[in-house]
């Protein structure tokens, strides 16, 4: 039971429960070298393992005999299949095939200690919670341009979801399933479909990219975008989900049809240079807008694989990221040096113009942008979320119609070097608060409050084996997919009893 949070449970924020997530870390990273020639035994044994692990956790073992576990059991693996502390250095192609499903994994006994006012409350927060993706999609849909909050919907339907905190609307408990057929590489980009809570795609620096279906179930990989002669460095999935767009380092920008995974158009980038990042015009899906290493940012036609004239503009390094507000009108993309740029889009002809420049931190570079309109319900805040390698994750707000920022405040995160990247949830929550969540260096996904001015981290997940690059929620936020620099994806399914 964990003090002091008013809840008490099996979740990772408490020092117990984080030590038996880590055993069940260690564990899974070397699940790929268990029984070569009867994989289907490993899923079988990460299952049996996590249930034991969760087990006792709950018998409140003194925590310091835990990690001096944990110490023992990372030093017995190692001596049996080697350290894992080189990624992926060695890693033999026969390992390749170990899914796991774990999706049983939740389905174990509550700690009874737990049951009574827990079980009750769980229960009245599920089936609010479905209300609120139905009112959160009729009333607030954010396509919608001048769509306003209506405050007294917003009380009444805060007073149906009950007292829930936010935390506990954020229990991401178990692992719902890893997908390794990355696994010799690493995962830069993953991104569910819209609208769509079972499709999923990621890219990876092996040159491809994949579609993975998560029902029915087994969860399996749909379809393999093979074409590109480089590391897939970013992709987008178009409004109706009927094409991919992808950049590489080869210098190609790649058009994909995701039914059969046909690549329908393939667009050279000029200057030969590697793309680094692409995304869709929110308005108009036949316009992407592509990033590369020699700091130039260039509007597409993909209907045509013309360069829109008027639509390119340099920045001061190697465009890494970008992001458009939700009504398409200003683009913002951060690049290598610590600079982040403002454009205004002219939705009739494509055109971009500069408007304003913020550095961030001189020399680091910006690695994730991500803008949202409506922070939380209580009022219109328009907000950009950065990823720029400081050990912080940033939140600006956005002050004008040229897209000035603001600081408005940061969250500590383990953030140096690696390209980590990370997102506003999807849904307003009818609660107090307003969450998002970010990768970390330190192989964890943090979720963060973004209005508790005190212990603003919500939950943290811990099961990766390498630093957390990419994080993305499906639309009703039931599940969480997060991938690493070792080429694993993990699925994470949020509690629910
Ligand atoms: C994209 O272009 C095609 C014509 O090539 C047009 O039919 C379609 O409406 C356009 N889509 C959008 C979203 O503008
Ligand atoms: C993109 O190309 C299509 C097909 O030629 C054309 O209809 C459309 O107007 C173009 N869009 C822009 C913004 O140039």
């Amino acid at each position: 039971i964990c003090p002091g949070r008013g809840f008490p449970s099996i979740l990772t924020v408490c020092g117990m429960a984080a030590v038996w997530q880590q055993v069940l870390a260690v564990d899974a990273r070397y699940n790929a070298y268990r029984t070569p020639t009867f994989p289907q035994f490993r899923t079988q044994y990460i299952r049996r393992r996590s249930q034991l692990l969760r087990e006792n956790a709950k018998c409140g073992f003194e925590p310091g005999l835990r990690r001096h576990y944990l110490r023992l059991r990372s030093q017995l693996l190692a001596l049996r299949y080697g350290p894992l502390s080189e990624q992926s250095s060695f890693r033999a192609s026969s390992v390749r095939s170990s899914r796991t499903t774990l999706d049983r994994m939740e389905d174990f006994e509550e700690d009874p200690r737990a049951q009574g006012a827990r079980g009750h409350r769980r229960s009245v927060s599920r089936g609010s919670y479905q209300l609120q993706a139905q009112m959160n999609r009729a009333v607030y849909d954010e396509r919608t341009p001048g769509a306003l909050v209506p405050t007294s919907v917003a009380e009444a339907s805060r007073a149906m979801a009950g007292d829930t905190t936010l935390s506990e609307n954020y229990a991401f408990a178990g692992m719902h399933h890893i997908f390794d057929q990355h696994v010799d590489s690493a995962v830069p980009r993953l991104q569910f479909a819209n609208d769509d809570k079972h499709l999923l795609a990621c890219c990876s620096l092996d040159g491809t990219l994949s579609i993975m279906i998560l029902s029915p179930s087994p969860p399996s990989v749909k379809v393999v975008l093979k074409g590109h002669a480089g590391p897939v460095t970013d992709f987008a999935w178009s409004l109706s989900n009927d094409v991919i767009v992808s950049t590489s380092k080869d210098g190609t920008l790649r058009i994909w049809n995701t039914e059969d995974g046909r690549c329908i158009r393939e667009v050279r980038d000029p200057e030969a240079s590697e793309l680094l990042c692409c995304t869709f015009q929110p308005m108009n899906n036949n316009l992407t807008v592509v990033g590369n290493s020699k700091h130039l940012l260039q509007v597409v036609n993909i209907s045509t694989g013309k360069k829109v004239k008027g639509g390119s503009s340099k920045l001061t390094g190697r465009v890494l990221s970008m992001s458009f507000d939700a009504p398409g009108r200003i683009l913002w993309a951060g690049d290598d040096r610590g600079s982040v740029f403002s454009f205004l889009f002219d939705m009739a002809t494509g055109k971009l113009t500069k408007a304003k420049r913020l550095v961030v931190s001189e020399g680091s570079p910006i690695c994730s942008i991500s803008a949202r309109s409506w922070i939380s319900r209580e009022a219109r805040d328009p907000s950009l979320l950065i990823n720029a390698c400081v050990n912080k994750l940033l939140l600006y707000r956005v002050v004008d119609n040229e897209g000035t920022l603001q600081l408005k405040r940061s969250f500590p995160i383990k953030h140096g070097s690696q390209p980590l990247h990370s997102i506003f949830c999807p849904l307003m929550s009818f609660r107090q608060g307003a969450c998002v969540v970010t990768g970390s260096e330190d192989a964890c996904v943090y979720f963060f409050d973004v209005e508790r001015n005190t212990k603003a981290i919500v939950n943290k997940l811990q099961g990766h084996g390498g630093p957390v690059l990419d994080v993305s929620f499906n639309c009703d936020e039931s599940l969480l997919a997060s991938a690493d620099s070792t080429g694993m994806v993990i699925i994470w399914r949020r509690e629910q009893k």
